[in-house]
């Protein structure tokens, strides 16, 4: 096992200095060109249930939003009705993409104040928005790009999500099955050359992250790209944000292809945790969902690597899934292909048993992997 990969685990301990005391991920909104086409991928494909919607029959004349959950994870995707607007430039701009990470808070006044005053960029002050089922306040702030992040206090609310959300049940496909995607695990950003210490710096001093890890491009390269990352992790350590930036290489690497195409920084990958990896690839496959693919060899060297593990091999080797051990466990992943024409954002399914870290050891045949596809596409 190579011990570079070294996790502080004091700095990352929550303390009463915890200015932001992150209480879980809230949700994560996508504005997307066509929201109701999309629910229909992420019921079919993803095995998420639609449960909820706002739009025109709710009364809300400026977009429409479906609401999607599977396990914890809450998926809002947007589309605005009109042209002349921020959502319809940002789908001009990025195509899909996320807008925004919502983040649950106890107070989101009291998010919004402490950030605002480290330097954060308000995009809402706090607000309270209520129906008959109580009220949440909601703030927001910028992070990199035209991302933001919203803080959402619920503790007075008993609906279905938001206020102004319908309970959308009816309108679900009927027999989907659940994929077994559990909760999120991290969320990637992709920032321009020269940007990732500056965010660093941002979810440290603003945001009251500490950093996890750090991975530079002796450890993320190949012949031909080379990335740097950075992992931060809020205090609660419930919530962690790897940036990523390009380095230097003899050709342009999936960063600088992301940012080529994303026109901008913005959410790379959303990696999201299953109990069994192995079925829950399987079903996905068997729905349409493509993922990398590392050559077979890969599997021959897997065991002197990683050791023993509870999975049989040619499973893993059948879906393509990947492992990588740390000194806490190990991790099984897999990483989707990009989910729409731009090779911009894409999944990561990940399943845990100990392992804190973020599989590093599978950087080189990951990024392998993802250079074939560039080469395809015309990147490399
Ligand atoms: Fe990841």
């Amino acid at each position: 096992m190579d011990t570079s990969e070294t996790i502080s685990r004091t700095a990352a301990k929550g303390s009463s200095e915890d200015f932001l005391p992150l209480k879980n991920w809230d949700h994560i909104e996508f504005y997307v060109g066509n929201a109701k086409q999309s629910a229909f991928y992420y019921q079919y494909a993803m095995g998420f249930k639609l449960t909820g919607y706002s739009g025109l029959e709710t009364g809300n004349r400026e977009r429409a939003s479906f609401l999607l959950e599977q396990g914890k994870i809450r998926f809002v995707l947007s589309t605005p009705y009109h042209p002349d607007n921020f959502m319809s430039d940002h789908i001009k701009q990025h195509g899909d993409g996320v807008r925004d990470i919502a983040l649950e808070v106890d107070s989101a006044e009291s998010a919004f104040i402490e950030t605002v005053k480290r330097g954060a960029e308000p995009v809402m002050k706090p607000t309270r928005i209520e129906d008959d089922n109580g009220y949440i306040i909601r703030s927001a702030i910028k992070t990199y790009g035209d991302t933001i992040h919203s803080f959402i206090e619920r503790n007075n609310y008993k609906g279905l999500f938001l206020p102004g959300f319908v309970d959308a049940s009816a309108k679900a496909i009927k027999g989907i099955k659940d994929a077994g995607l559990r909760s999120i695990d991290h969320m990637v950003g992709n920032v321009e050359l020269g940007k990732m210490n500056h965010w660093v710096k941002f979810y440290a001093e603003t945001m009251g992250f500490s950093q996890l890890l750090s991975f530079d491009d002796k450890d993320i390269s190949t012949e031909y790209t080379a990335l740097m990352s950075k992992v931060m992790q809020s205090g609660t350590g419930k919530i962690k944000f790897p940036i990523n930036e390009p380095a230097a290489g003899k050709k342009k690497s999936q960063i600088d292809e992301y940012l080529e195409f994303y026109h901008g920084p913005g959410v790379q990958h959303i990696a999201m945790n299953t109990t069994n990896i192995v079925e829950t690839v399987s079903e996905l496959k068997s729905r349409g969902i493509e993922f990398l693919r590392v050559p077979t060899t890969y599997y021959e060297e897997l065991e002197s690597r990683v050791g023993k593990i509870d999975e049989p091999m040619e499973e893993l080797a059948k879906h393509g899934i990947l492992v990588d051990r740390d000194d806490d466990g190990y991790l099984l992943q897999l990483f989707s292909k990009p989910i729409e024409d731009r090779p911009t954002v894409f999944f990561e399914i990940i399943q845990r048993k100990g392992a804190k870290s973020f599989g590093k050891g599978n950087f080189k045949a990951l990024f392998e992997a993802i250079e074939r596809e560039q080469a395809v596409r015309g990147t490399l």
